[in-house]
């Protein structure tokens, strides 16, 4: 056994598997929310993160639990959902951005942007301050969905910790920012506040990658730091919804852990920054 009381021996590892096969199929039956094709090794940690924190003996005693306790559920899928993000994250992707597909941008009449599995809305800020200083924000339309409604509701309104601002004013320095990173928000006794204009062209919506289809025909689908958690079928399902709806030459940004390579998608694409995972549609 070690620090989460995992089992190490062989027959223990099949008997804990089925244990997360049943608790998975129990979730999707009863609530319909369907894990079992995130990736095994993170749903194990945090399933058994909840057993602990719940104080039960086996993960078969968290099934009960959960299917008898709609709270219980919650707590186990907030567990699941991780939501670490930060504003212009990886700034040299949005350099990139700049650099290589606002010039493509810049030649449509009106732009359409899905941020799948946008989380508490940094991304979606970054996106919107890029455009707007690229001058295409008023014609530009972004959808930020998340499977997380909690998530949602954070970036809906626009506040965030002032502890961070010093990290992403670096990070928006990094990207290329034009102004200063502090004209976008303003300090409230809470922490800061960004300006309501970043939100006026955006629309945030639950969406689950794994379970809803294509709601529009878009541009550019950023999806950072989200199929990581899927595994090999789930991702490939996944790329599958962004083919289809990505328009002729639209753009697809992935996070850096992630590539199309080795997707049954990857002839689709071509590279417009290998480093910084952004691909255009070719067929
Ligand atoms: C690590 S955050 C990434 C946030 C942001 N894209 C970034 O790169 O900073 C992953 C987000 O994916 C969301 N997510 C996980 N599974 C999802 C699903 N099936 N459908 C939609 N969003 C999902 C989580 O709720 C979480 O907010």
């Amino acid at each position: 056994m070690n620090e989460f009381n995992l089992p190490n021996h062989p027959q223990e590892e099949n008997l804990e598997k089925l244990e997360i096969y049943l608790l998975l199929e129990g979730i999707y039956l009863q609530y319909g929310y369907d894990y079992r094709d995130y990736a095994y090794p993170s749903i194990r940690r945090r399933v058994w993160h909840r057993v602990l924190a719940e104080k039960l003996p086996t993960i078969t005693s968290l099934l009960d639990k959960v299917l008898h306790d709609v709270s219980c559920f919650e707590r186990l899928i907030a567990d699941f959902s991780i939501n670490v993000t930060e504003m212009f994250r990886d700034p040299l992707f949005f350099k990139e951005f700049k650099d290589k597909v606002i010039p493509m941008l810049r030649t449509y009449p009106s732009i359409r942007i899905w941020h799948a599995g946008c989380s508490t809305g940094e991304e979606v800020y970054s996106m919107a301050i890029l455009l707007h200083e690229a001058g295409l924000y008023d014609k530009t339309k972004i959808y930020a969905t998340d499977i997380n409604t909690d998530v949602l509701k954070t970036a809906k309104n626009g506040r965030f910790s002032l502890e961070h601002m010093k990290k992403y004013t670096s990070n928006y320095m990094q990207a290329g920012g034009e102004e200063a990173f502090s004209d976008y928000y303003k300090v409230t006794d809470s922490g800061v506040k960004f300006h309501s204009f970043l939100t006026e062209n955006v629309v945030f919506a639950q969406h689950n990658l794994v379970t809803d289809s294509s709601f529009n025909e878009f541009h550019v689908i950023l999806c950072r730091n989200v199929l990581i958690y899927f595994n090999k079928d789930l991702q490939n399902k996944v790329h599958s919804l962004f083919y289809n709806s990505l328009g002729k030459f639209g753009v697809l940004c992935l996070g850096n852990k992630e590539s199309i390579n080795y997707t049954k998608f990857d002839k689709m694409y071509e590279e417009i920054s290998a480093s910084q995972k952004i691909y255009k549609k070719i067929k």
